[in-house]
This record gives C-alpha cells, structure tokens and sequence, in this order.
C-alpha cells in the first residue's frame, strides 16, 4: 500500500488531495483503520422494544443481529454461523426468540446461544468431539448506548461511547432527548448511491454554504418560511468532542416562542423545558439558534428542519437519523429513519413524518439535490486529474491561519465545544482530521477463536440464565 502521510498532512492543512473521495487503497485504510476501531450506530432501542425484536445491521461488510434477548438484554450478535459460516438471519428484521441457519439447521437463541446442533452425537460423537455447551454467536467486540441509540465497535477496547462522543452528547439531546420517552424511529429507507460516503458526512457536519445554491429550487416553491436560503449565513456552525454540527438563528423571542416559531406544541414545549439543562434551554431560548444538520464522525448524521406542510404558513418540524454506509470507495447505502419524540401527540407524528417525507428519505427534494452534486464529484474524483488537484478546504481561516470571523463567546452560545457564525468549513475540517487520525493509527490485529475445540475457554456469558442446551426442532 502506498504511504498516505503527505495525503493526511496534506488534509490536516485544509488542502484535500481531490482522490480520497475515490480511491481504493484509501478506502482498505479506512475500512480496516476507520470501521475497525470507531464506535459506529446500529440501531435505536426504539427499533427492537420487545424481547426478540431484532434488526440486521452491518458495519461495512459485517452482518451483525441487533437483538434485545429473552430477559430484555440488548445485544449485537456477528450474523455469522459457527459451523460454516453463513449468514444465520436473512431477513432484515422481526422478531424471533431463535435464529435457525438456513445450510444445516444450527440453531441459537436469542441471547446467541447455540441450542441446536442437527446429529450432534452421530456427527461429532457428542460433546467430546464438538464441545456445543456454551458456544455462543460471536458478539459484537464492544456494545454501549446513549439516548437510546445503539452502537458497536469492532474494537474490543473501544473506549465507553459516552467518552467517544464527548461535548457532542449536549446537541444530540436536542435530536433524541425532547422528553424522557426519548425518540422512536420509523425506517429506515435504505438506497445505494454511486457516491463516497465521506460526503454526506461532511456536508451534515457543516456545509450551510450549499443551501442557498443547491437547495434553491426547494426555497422557490415556499416549503420553507424563511424568503432566501442566504438565512443560512446568520446561523452558527459548532464542533464538539466528535460531531458538529449547523444552526439556523431563530427570529427575537423566548425560549417558548422560538420552539413555537418552528412548529412544537406548547405541550411538547414543556417537556423539552424539563428534558434539556438550563445550556441546552439557553441556546435555543437565549442565543437564539436552532440546531439544523450534524454529523458524528464516522458516518451518523441527523437533520432537524420545519417546512411547510400545507398552503398555510404553518411549519412542522421533523428529525431524520442517517447513516452513510460505505459499500466501496464509490459507492454508499443510505439509511435514513424519520426520528420523533415518543411522548409526541399522535397528529404531530403524523404530520411530521410527512414533512420529512417531502424533504428527505430516498424521494426527499432535498435528498434529490444533495446526491447529485456527491455523485458527480466522486465520478470526477477518479481521474488521473483528479490526482493533480488540492482541493481548497480553508474557509473560515486566512492564509496565516487567523479566523475569518471570531469563535463565538459563552455569552453568545452556551453550548460547549467552539461555535461560530457564518459560512465556514471547520466542521469539514475537524471531521476530516479525525479521519486522518484513525488513518495513520494502525489497528491491533484481533484474536481469532477456535470454535467447539475442547481446550477453547469460553467467555463468561453475562446476565443469562443458567445453561440449558436442549434441542429445538421449531425454531
Ligand atoms: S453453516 Fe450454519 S449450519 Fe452449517
Ligand atoms: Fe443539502
């Protein structure tokens, strides 16, 4: 593999060497460096409410079973049957209290136990050939959640996410936390698109700079109620721990009036009120700016927005999670979920899901624009001219490195982390710059497992009831 150190100094400067965004070796990096280390989302608790809800999720190529056991335990099983590898769930999601293998009928519980093991003593001669007591699928290497959303590390030492997201965990509130039910999710629509899933990334984490250009069409047929997309240049963008994040500046008011100003019920109101610290509450009521699209790093973004729904000027807001899962260097699956509060009144979720329906989601206006632009730019990104260019990614600084305009003081924004208004590229930069950091770290190679041998020690299976390896023929 080519040496990429002047490709991350390079990126690291601002300067971005126009092939990351399609380029092989780049991506067997990030795909060992980046998705083997970095805490990446899987699912909402929401998704799998009752024991043996479970949905099929992956990172990268790793098929993993995110499932909540018989006792109510959330766990994320490797997709990956210990006899001879198939994939044990094929379907994306339901609820089970086993999973069979389709090749030759092993069976496990829920809890990843295997419970089945077709001719376990003509085949194997029993326990002393195959050692079937406490083999479990292999689970996720690390599994941890915040607000509700569920992620897992493939690395083993993966530090607690809470630590992982840092100062970022203050704005995800806003997104999964507006009353003490949480968020519940709806989706997701998945789609492929023939684009590098950096950018979409990093076109959450800050680009309001596109809005007035891109999205105009969107601003022309009145879905919004601000007149000119050019709004955008009044909000904030912010960086904290590892996300950031865009705000749109709200009109003058109080923290009541600006959450109505965006369209939430009074009733709704009062539980944020209850829901968010008296930053959080200061922020929007104070400061004045609503929190718009963000990104986590790697591949988690949300979206807050409030379009119109109907001809009249009320506007609805709606919260989408999304997650850019890369197949290759050139192409990426979308996951896009429309997220609401669960203590939300019945027509507020009706009528908000329609609202991101209109903007997001694979018929989304806003999602129809975006895409086209990171199509084509990855399309480009592929040539041998490509390799010849750096691409200027320095907005907000000057040449000497000062700012363009000044980080905003505490007075001006409670939020943690450093904000700032107007149109700039930190966020791209601070996202990017992660990127580089896992890059050049390389990963501890992991240890692999004898599976059934007779000298292997199982590892202690946590919370589970006591062991019962009973045949099951219907599972
Ligand atoms: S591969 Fe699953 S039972 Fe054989
Ligand atoms: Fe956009």
């Amino acid at each position: 593999m080519t040496d990429q150190s002047t490709v991350l100094a390079d990126v690291r400067r601002g300067m971005i060497p126009a092939h990351i965004y399609n380029d092989q070796e780049i991506f067997a990096l990030e795909k060992e460096r980046i998705f083997g280390r970095a805490w990446v989302f899987v699912a909402h608790e929401s998704e799998i409410a009752r024991a043996g809800d479970y949905v099929v999720r992956r990172v990268l190529e790793d098929s993993f079973i995110v499932t909540r056991d018989e006792s109510g335990e959330i766990r994320a099983h490797f997709n990956m049957c210990l006899h001879r590898g198939m994939q044990v769930c094929r379907a994306e999601m339901g609820n089970a209290s086993h999973f069979r293998c389709p090749y030759h009928g092993w069976s496990y519980r829920n809890d990843g136990r295997i419970v089945g093991l077709p001719f376990h003593q003509d085949a194997y001669g029993g326990e002393a050939g195959f050692k079937r007591k406490g083999q479990r699928l292999l689970p996720a290497p690390s599994l941890d959640s915040h607000n509700g959303m569920i992620f897992i590390s493939l690395d083993p030492d993966a530090p607690p996410l809470r630590e992982y997201l840092g100062d970022f965990a203050f704005y995800l509130d806003y997104y999964t936390k507006q009353s003490p039910s949480g968020i519940e999710l709806r989706g997701p629509q998945r789609w492929r698109v023939k684009a590098n899933w950096k950018i979409g990334a990093e076109n959450f984490a800050g680009d309001m700079y596109h809005t007035p250009q891109t999205h105009t069409s969107v601003v022309e047929i009145g879905l919004f109620r601000e007149p000119k997309a050019e709004k955008r240049k009044d909000g904030a963008t912010y960086w904290a721990g590892n996300g950031g994040g865009t705000t749109y500046k709200l009109p003058e008011g109080d923290l009541d009036e600006r959450l109505r100003y965006v369209g939430y019920p009074q009733e709704m109101i009062e539980r944020m009120k209850t829901s968010w610290s008296a930053e959080q509450r200061k922020v929007v009521g104070e400061d004045g700016f609503m929190i718009s699209a963000a990104s986590v790093f790697p591949n988690l973004s949300f979206v807050h927005n409030w379009p119109r729904v109907a001809e009249s000027d009320d506007v609805l807001p709606f919260i989408s999670v999304r997650q850019w899962q890369p197949i290759s260097e050139n192409e990426t699956e979308v996951l896009s979920w429309f997220a609401v509060d669960a203590e939300a009144p019945e027509e507020f979720k009706a009528l908000s899901y329609k609202a991101y329906l209109m903007c997001f989601g694979s018929t989304g206006m806003f999602e129809q624009d975006d895409v086209e632009n990171w199509v084509s730019l990855t399309n480009t990104a592929a040539g041998s001219m490509a390799r010849r260019l750096r691409l200027n990614s320095r907005m907000g600084i000057l040449a000497d490195d000062t700012e363009v305009a000044p980080a905003l003081t505490g007075e001006q924004f409670a939020g943690p982390g450093s904000a700032r208004v107007g149109y700039s590229e930190y966020n791209q930069r601070a996202l990017l710059a992660r990127w580089a950091d896992h890059l050049e770290r390389p990963i501890t190679a992991a240890v692999a497992r004898d599976i059934g041998g007779q000298d292997e020690v199982v590892p202690a299976l946590e919370h589970l009831p006591s062991e019962d390896t009973a045949e099951v023929t219907g599972a």
